[in-house]
């Protein structure tokens, strides 16, 4: 059976029906259409494709127009799939207004389903804001990458006892705030654990243990396809670099060894037209 696009309210129910909200990356029309043909619920056109689509150090250097490609690129093919993307670095820290604005074009321009923002407290007016005019918005608190030069890098967050009640206080600001969810990124478990049954909204967990409402991962992680670095939290489900490197070397030489294209992948014509066509160019000096 085909898949049906959930939406918030649904997975405010999986959250109290105790069934787990899957969720991937995805930033391409090609990656996207496999996401759609499969069991994962919701996608992600994530600002980690700063670093896995362009390969730079860190996320904060995805502009907003580079993000509006990728999540134009994923819409094309989201058919069944509920997308959210991440409002770049520097795009909503001035404040609601200038959120507004740029929250417009995702929706409008990007055809996204809702938007990811990093921070709690500190940008709960903003969420607020947002969700008055009518965009659904996933809060991300914990290690927040847009901020990991201030967090000192990718580190586990919450650690000591005022960090820890920091997060807890920043859920619950992202809640009351009208997010429908909040990603929990690299925390540890017995916390992201308190922040799952103290919220009603769903906790998505990447690195925050198995006690969240969902999970989610950056699919290049999942398929085996980055290699710069790999979180200790990152499963992967596949190995799809070493498959395209085996798959390149033996098209380049097959392509040496003239054993590609076969018959199969040419086209022919036929015997009359070939000798017709060698005739007529041996008369016009060609051949
Ligand atoms: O950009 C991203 O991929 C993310 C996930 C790590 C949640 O924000």
């Amino acid at each position: 059976m085909e898949k049906q696009k959930a939406d918030i309210l649904e997975f405010k129910e999986m959250k109290q029906q105790g069934k787990k909200i899957t969720m991937v990356t995805a930033y391409d029309y090609a990656m996207m259409s496999q996401v759609d043909q499969s069991d994962i619920d919701m996608i992600l056109v994530g600002d980690s494709g700063a670093m896995t689509m362009m390969g730079y150090e860190s996320t904060v250097h995805i502009d907003l127009d580079t993000m509006l490609v990728f999540c134009k690129a994923v819409a094309n093919a989201g058919k069944h799939t509920f997308m959210v993307a991440d409002m770049p670095f520097m795009t909503y820290e001035i404040g609601p207004e200038q959120a507004m604005i740029n929250a417009g074009r995702m929706i409008r321009e990007g055809r996204m389903d809702a938007l990811k923002l990093e921070g709690g407290e500190r940008i709960a007016d903003t969420v607020a804001a947002l969700v008055r005019s009518g965009i659904p918005v996933m809060g991300h608190i914990g290690l927040t990458p847009q901020s990991s030069a201030q967090l000192g890098g990718f580190k586990v967050q919450g650690k000591n006892l005022q960090s820890a009640k920091q997060i807890v206080k920043d859920a619950l600001a992202l809640e009351r705030a009208g997010a429908f969810a909040i990603t929990l990124e690299a925390i540890p478990s017995p916390l992201a654990k308190i922040i799952t049954e103290t919220v009603q909204v769903p906790t998505i967990g990447i690195g925050a243990g198995n006690n969240c409402d969902g999970q989610v991962l950056v699919i290049h992680d999942l398929l085996g396809l980055f290699d710069r670095f790999t979180p200790k939290f990152v499963k992967r489900y596949a190995n799809f670099g070493e498959d395209m490197r085996e798959a390149l070397n033996t098209y380049a030489r097959e392509v040496r060894d003239g054993v590609f294209p076969d018959k199969e992948h040419s086209f022919n014509m036929s015997q009359d037209l070939l000798e017709q066509l060698q005739n007529e160019l041996k008369n016009e000096g060609i051949l």
